[in-house]
C-alpha cells in the first residue's frame, strides 16, 4: 500500500501536515442525479375506505372441507360463530382480480431461521414475512403505497376505529369485537395490555422489532377502558404519527392466555430468559391472529403453516379469508429465494441483492418464465453507521472507546465519507442504471427528500487523508496503518471493527468494499460478519464500532417509525443508545435532530413537516451522521399463477411486500392451482401438539 510520507517525519513534520488540513467546505461537491430508472408499474391510488370496512354480512362461507370435516363433525363452531361481530371486509372494487377461490400454497424461501414463536418476547421467526403473516397489529401500513398521498393514514386493523379527544391528548381506540385467536380464545384488551405493560414497558423484555416506550412518545400511557376499548394519553396534542407505530412491527400483541403463564411477573419460577424461550420452533400451533398458523417445523428445512379457522377477515361475499390454504417457508438462503422464485420452485421473492439482478432479469424476460418480475422505486439503501455512544453502550474496551471518540468527531466522519467511492461501490454490486450514489439521510425520490438540503462529500482520497492528518492520526511506526496519538491507547494502530450481516451477500460485499477503501487511507478495518440473529443481538447491545446496514422504513417514508430517525430516547436509535447509566450523551447536532423529529411528530401541518425534514436532511448530511453508501430499486418476483397482486406493489416502502400485497386476499384461479399442499384438508391442532389435527 501507499506509505503516507508523513509517516517518516517527526513532530515538526506532523505539525506542518496538520496545518495543511483541507477546510471542510472544500470537501463538499455536486451530487449527481440518480440514473433514470422508472418503476415498472404505478399503483391505482385509492382511499382507505375503498380498500376495507368493518361490517356484518348476511352470510359467511368457508372452504367446503372445513364445513364437512370439522364443523359437521362437531370439532369446530360454524364459521359465523368463529367470526367477530363485524369482520374486516375487503372490498371487491380494490381487488385487482376480484373475489377469489380457495386452495393452493404460497411457497416462500427464507434465509433466516426461527428462534421460536415468542415474537413479543423478542424472538425472531426468521423474517421473510413469517412474522408479518403471524402477527396482526392495531393498524396496518403495508398497503399504504396505494393510498392517495393527501389521505395518508394507517389502515384500521385490530383497532377498527379511533377518535381523538378535543384537546388531542387522548386517543380512544375500538378493538374489533368478538375476534378470536387461532385456538378460539377471545382477543381483547387484555392481550393489548399484556403486550404494553409486560413487554414494551418491562425493561427486561425487548420485543422483536424494538418497540420501547419511546416509540410512542416519552410519557405516553395506555389503559384499557373495557374489553374492546383502549385509551392512549400523549404529552403532545394530536401526535397522529404514532398511528404508524401501532402497525407492524411495533404494536402487534401476542396471545396473553399462552404467554402470561410464562412471564416472570405471573410465574415466579421463570426467569426472563425462560419466558423469551418458552416457545421454541418445535412448539406447534402457537395461537395467532394472522391468517396462517405454524403446524410443521423441520430444522434447516421447512416451516409449514395452515389456514387459521378463526381468521377475522372476509371478502364482500362473506368468504372467510385467507384464500390460500397453506404457506411454506423453505429454510435456505436469501440468494436461493431469488433463484427459486425465478425458476418457479419458489413463489415469491423480494429481489433486493443487486448482485443477482442481471441473471434474474434475463430469465424473467423469457416467455416461458414462471414468474413475473417488477421493479419499483429506489427504496433499498445501505449506510455505514458509527457507534456514537461514548458513555458505555456495549461496554467498549480502551481501543473501542478511542474509536467511539473518533466517531463523534465530525472531521473524522467527513474523512471516512470522502474516502468512500460510492460510484465504484455501487458498480461493484451491479452494473447498469440500478444503483445511485447515496449521500446519506433521506432517499432521493421519496416524499420528504430535498436535494438542495443535501450535503455531499464526494470521493476525495487526498482530502480524506489530510483530514485524518489534521486529527493527529498518523502512521508513526511505518506499518501503513495510522496510529493514535501517543496519549491514546499507547499510540496503537487505528483498528476498527465492522459489523455486517453474513446472511446477505450484498451486506458483506459492501462491507468488504469499505474495508478495501479504508486501507489506502491507513485505517485497518476488521470484518465482524455475523449471521442475522447474532448480528441483530450485537447491534442491539451496542457491540460494534462501525456497522454496514440495510436501513429501515423510516428513511423511506419518514412517517413510519419516525421516532427512530434520531436518538429521541435511550433505546430507540440504531447507532446511539443510552450508556451504562441509561443516559444519552448527545452531541449538539444530534440534539438538533432530536428536536426536529420531536417537532415533526407533534405537527400535522404538511408545509411545516417538509420544512422540518429539509432541516433534518441538511444537519444529517452536513455532519455525516452516517455515511450513505448506495440506494437502488428492488423487484417483486411472484409466480404468474397468483391473482390479486396489486399494481405497483413495492418490495419495501411502509412495509415489506409480504404485507403490501395483502396476502390474505391473494389467490390462485382454479385452473392454475398446483398440487403443493403438504397437509391438505387439515386445520391447526391444539397448541403444543406435534402437528396438524
Ligand atoms: C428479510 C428480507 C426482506 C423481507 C423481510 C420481511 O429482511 O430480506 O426481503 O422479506 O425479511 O420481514
Amino acid at each position: 500500500m501507499r506509505k503516507p510520507i508523513y509517516a517518516l517525519g517527526g513532530a515538526g513534520l506532523l505539525l506542518s501536515v496538520s496545518m495543511l488540513a483541507i477546510p471542510a467546505q472544500e470537501l463538499t461537491g455536486d451530487l449527481p442525479d440518480p440514473p433514470d430508472f422508472a418503476a415498472q408499474s404505478e399503483p391505482n391510488f385509492v382511499s382507505v375506505g375503498d380498500i376495507l370496512e368493518f361490517k356484518a354480512l348476511p352470510e359467511y362461507h368457508e372452504p367446503d372441507w372445513v364445513t364437512s370435516k370439522y364443523v359437521e363433525a362437531g370439532t369446530l363452531p360454524p364459521v359465523a360463530e368463529r367470526l367477530p361481530k363485524e369482520p374486516l371486509v375487503f372490498k371487491i372494487g380494490d381487488m385487482p382480480d376480484g373475489v377469489g377461490v380457495y386452495g393452493d400454497v404460497m411457497r416462500h424461501v427464507i434465509g433466516g431461521r426461527p428462534e421460536g414463536w415468542n415474537y413479543v418476547g423478542g424472538q425472531s421467526q426468521g423474517w421473510g414475512g413469517i412474522d408479518i403473516g403471524l402477527s396482526e397489529c392495531l393498524t396496518r401500513t403495508g398497503p399504504l403505497f396505494e393510498v392517495k398521498a393527501d389521505e395518508l393514514e394507517p389502515l384500521p386493523n385490530l383497532a377498527k376505529s379511533w377518535e381523538w379527544s378535543e384537546d388531542g391528548h387522548e386517543l380512544t381506540m375500538h378493538l374489533i369485537e368478538g375476534a378470536k385467536w387461532s385456538d378460539g380464545d377471545p382477543f381483547d384488551s387484555e392481550d393489548v395490555m399484556f403486550y404494553w405493560e409486560d413487554n414494551v414497558l418491562d425493561p427486561n423484555v425487548s420485543p422483536l422489532n424494538g418497540a420501547t416506550p419511546e416509540s410512542f412518545g416519552v410519557g405516553t400511557t395506555l389503559e384499557a377502558i373495557d374489553a374492546y376499548t383502549i385509551k392512549w394519553t400523549f404529552k403532545d396534542a394530536f401526535p397522529t404519527q404514532y398511528l404508524y407505530t401501532m402497525a407492524y412491527g411495533t404494536f402487534c400483541p401476542g396471545p396473553s392466555h399462552i404467554l402470561k403463564p410464562e412471564h416472570p411477573k405471573y410465574n415466579s419460577a421463570n426467569t426472563y430468559d425462560q419466558y423469551k424461550n418458552a416457545f421454541p420452533p418445535e412448539y406447534m400451533n402457537i395461537p395467532v391472529m394472522g391468517a396462517w398458523v405454524p403446524v410443521e417445523y423441520r430444522p434447516d428445512d421447512i416451516v409449514v403453516m395452515r389456514r387459521n379457522p378463526y381468521y377475522w377477515k372476509v371478502d364482500e361475499n362473506g368468504n372467510q379469508l385467507p384464500y390460500l390454504n397453506e404457506l411454506h417457508y423453505r429454510l435456505s438462503t436469501w440468494a436461493d429465494r431469488d433463484v427459486q422464485a425465478v425458476a418457479g420452485s419458489g413463489d415469491f421473492s423480494n429481489l433486493e441483492q443487486a448482485e443477482s439482478y442481471v441473471e434474474a432479469l434475463r430469465r424473467s424476460a423469457e416467455d416461458t418464465a414462471p414468474a413475473r418480475l417488477q421493479f419499483g422505486a429506489r427504496t433499498i439503501g445501505y449506510a455505514l453507521q458509527f457507534n456514537f455512544s461514548a458513555n458505555g453502550w456495549g461496554e467498549p474496551d480502551e481501543r473501542a472507546q478511542a474509536i467511539r471518540e473518533l466517531n463523534r468527531n465530525p472531521e473524522f466522519r467527513k474523512a471516512i465519507s470522502a474516502a468512500v467511492d460510492r460510484q465504484r461501490l455501487g458498480e461493484s454490486l451491479v452494473r447498469g442504471p440500478f444503483t445511485a450514489i447515496y449521500p446519506g439521510g433521506l432517499y432521493a425520490g421519496t416524499a420528504y427528500y430535498d436535494k438542495a438540503s443535501t450535503v455531499y462529500y464526494p470521493f476525495n482520497a487526498d482530502g480524506a487523508g489530510a483530514l485524518l492528518d489534521g486529527l493527529g492520526l498518523v502512521d508513526t511506526d511505518g506499518n501503513g496503518i495510522r496510529n493514535f496519538p501517543a496519549g491514546t491507547t499507547g499510540g496503537a494502530d487505528v483498528e476498527i471493527t465492522l459489523l455486517a450481516n453474513s446472511d446477505y451477500g450484498t451486506d458483506t460485499n459492501l462491507a468488504e468494499g469499505i474495508i478495501a477503501m479504508m486501507e489506502p487511507l491507513g485505517l485497518r478495518v476488521i470484518a465482524n460478519f455475523q449471521q442475522g440473529t447474532a448480528r441483530d443481538d450485537m447491534a442491539q447491545a451496542g457491540q460494534f464500532d462501525w456497522q454496514v446496514v440495510r436501513q429501515g422504513a423510516e428513511m423511506v417514508s419518514v412517517v413510519q417509525n419516525t421516532a427512530a430517525l434520531a436518538p429521541t430516547g435511550p433505546t430507540i436509535h440504531s447507532f446511539h443508545r443510552g450508556g451504562t447509566d441509561g443516559t444519552l450523551d448527545l452531541l449538539p447536532f444530534e440534539q438538533e435532530l432530536v428536536d426536529i423529529v420531536t417537532k415533526f411528530v407533534s405537527t400535522s401541518d404538511n408545509a411545516e413537516r417538509s420544512e422540518l425534514m429539509k432541516q433534518y436532511q441538511q444537519i444529517f448530511t452536513e455532519n455525516v451522521y452516517s455515511v450513505g453508501l448506495t440506494q437502488y430499486p428492488g423487484a417483486l418476483i411472484i409466480n404468474k399463477r397468483f391473482a390479486n397482486i396489486p399494481a405497483g406493489a413495492p418490495i419495501f416502502m411502509f412495509n415489506w411486500a409480504e404485507d403490501n400485497i395483502i396476502r390474505e386476499r391473494v389467490f390462485v384461479p382454479a385452473d392454475k392451482q398446483g398440487d403443493f399442499e403438504l397437509h391438505p384438508e387439515t386445520l391447526p391442532g391444539a397448541p403444543g401438539s406435534a402437528g396438524p389435527a
